[in-house]
């Protein structure tokens, strides 16, 4: 090992990893920002075709640029037949972040090039990429079902094409703000596990559908985006506010490091703003009906939780109340990270579209905790 090595930082904490223009977070502030603009703005006033451009090309677009990329997305949201028919034959017991990162990998097979040297292809790959995400995520989820796969419908935008081509009906208007404002929160989130996937598999310089299929596998795990569906899953495993104390009480008396689903982040030290949006949606989405079960226990469990994980700085993040808005929307709970991956493939792209530029491959180092000289042993000689 050379002498000005860094020392290994588990989890790579506080190591930099690439310089990056496209979002910031500061943990303490509860602030992150898209190419500067907060998101919570975002969030209410953009839409997400807005936000895509706006993370993969550095500046909100003007009403033209807008109105191709629009125009683009809508034209690329059709997937090749051949990818159709790869999606029916996965069993229907298939996690949906299985075959969605399969589908992402396959689609490699079908749009060339096979190399990342023209700015104008890259662009053409990314817009493709971006408008195919929902596309492969809402036919499994009705191949499963034994239901047709729809084509997707030209005159609906992003978040009310996906919605339409999963249940086979329009949106309401609050309906679809609601869809369109969870992709934008899920859009970027600098150099998380999934993102920074991307950009090493990008550093070498394979596909983008290669890059983004590996980001898609990372953001599958239950520590990363896979948290949200592990999320709601414990708020009904839990059974209601009341039972929040003594479900809480049992677990760490099990295991002192137990770790509740949808709190903690690396970054945050307070309550993930995202997490605050999301539950101002959930708020108004409730405000008429009544709140569900998996609401209220919600509230009780981040209310317990912060006396007790609050001096770690471990508040909810982004996964806490996004399940059970989701699930208020009648989604599927194993469909919950493909969304995020719906929303997540602008800023992947974003990324892989920067890696490109002055790209140098990841090689980092490691330090050797193995042996060393060990004698081979003929497996005749061996026990
Ligand atoms: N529940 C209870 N305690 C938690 C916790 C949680 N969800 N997340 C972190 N902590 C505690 C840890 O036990 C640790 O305590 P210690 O210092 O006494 O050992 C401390 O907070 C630091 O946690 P650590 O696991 O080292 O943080 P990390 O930065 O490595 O991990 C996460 C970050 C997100 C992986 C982690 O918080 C987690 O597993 N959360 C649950 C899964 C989740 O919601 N993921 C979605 C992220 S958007």
């Amino acid at each position: 090992m050379t002498a000005d090595v860094v020392k290994f930082r588990p989890g790579l904490e506080n190591v930099e990893a690439a310089k990056s223009a496209i979002s910031e977070i500061d943990g303490k502030r509860a602030v992150l920002e898209y190419r500067g603009i907060a998101v919570e703005t975002l969030a209410k006033e953009s839409c997400y075709e807005e936000t895509a451009w706006l993370l993969m090309k550095g500046e909100l677009p003007t009403q033209k640029q807008l109105a191709e990329f629009d125009h683009d997305l809508r034209q690329h949201r059709a997937v090749h037949l051949k990818l159709k028919d790869l999606i029916k034959t996965f069993p229907a017991t298939a996690h949906p972040m299985d075959v969605l990162q399969s589908s992402v990998a396959a689609m490699g097979a079908y749009y060339p090039p096979r190399v990342v040297n023209d700015p104008a292809a890259n662009w053409n790959a990314a817009v493709r990429l971006t408008a195919a995400f929902p596309t492969l995520v809402a036919a499994f989820a009705r191949v499963r079902r034994g239901e047709e796969v729809l084509e997707p419908r030209a005159d609906l935008d992003h978040a009310a094409n996906f919605y339409y081509m999963l249940f086979g009906k329009e949106p309401t208007p609050a309906t679809r703000k609601v869809l369109d404002a969870c992709l934008i929160l899920h859009a970027e989130h600098n150099m998380n596990a999934s993102t920074f996937t991307a950009r090493v598999v990008g550093s070498s310089l394979p596909t983008p559908f290669a890059a983004i299929s590996a980001a898609v596998g990372s953001l599958a795990g239950p520590l990363h985006g896979g948290a949200n569906e592990a999320c709601l899953q414990q708020l009904e495993q839990i059974g209601g506010p009341e039972k929040v104390k003594p479900w809480l009480d049992a677990a760490i008396a099990k295991d002192s490091k137990f770790k509740v689903m949808g709190l903690g982040h690396r970054v945050y030290k307070v309550k993930d703003p995202r997490a605050t949006v999301l539950q101002e949606f959930a708020e108004q989405m409730f405000a008429e009906t009544a709140r569900p079960k998996t609401y209220e226990t919600a509230l009780e469990l981040e209310r317990v939780c912060a006396g007790i994980y609050g001096v770690k700085g471990v508040y909810p993040n982004v996964d806490f109340y996004s399940g059970v808005v989701y699930q208020a929307l009648g989604i599927p709970t194993d469909v919950f990270t493909p969304i995020f991956a719906i929303g997540r493939v602008a800023g992947w792209l974003a990324h892989w579209l920067e890696q490109l530029q002055g790209n140098r491959i990841y090689r980092p180092e490691q330090d050797y905790t193995g042996k060393a000289n060990v004698p081979y042993v003929p497996l005749e000689k061996r026990p």
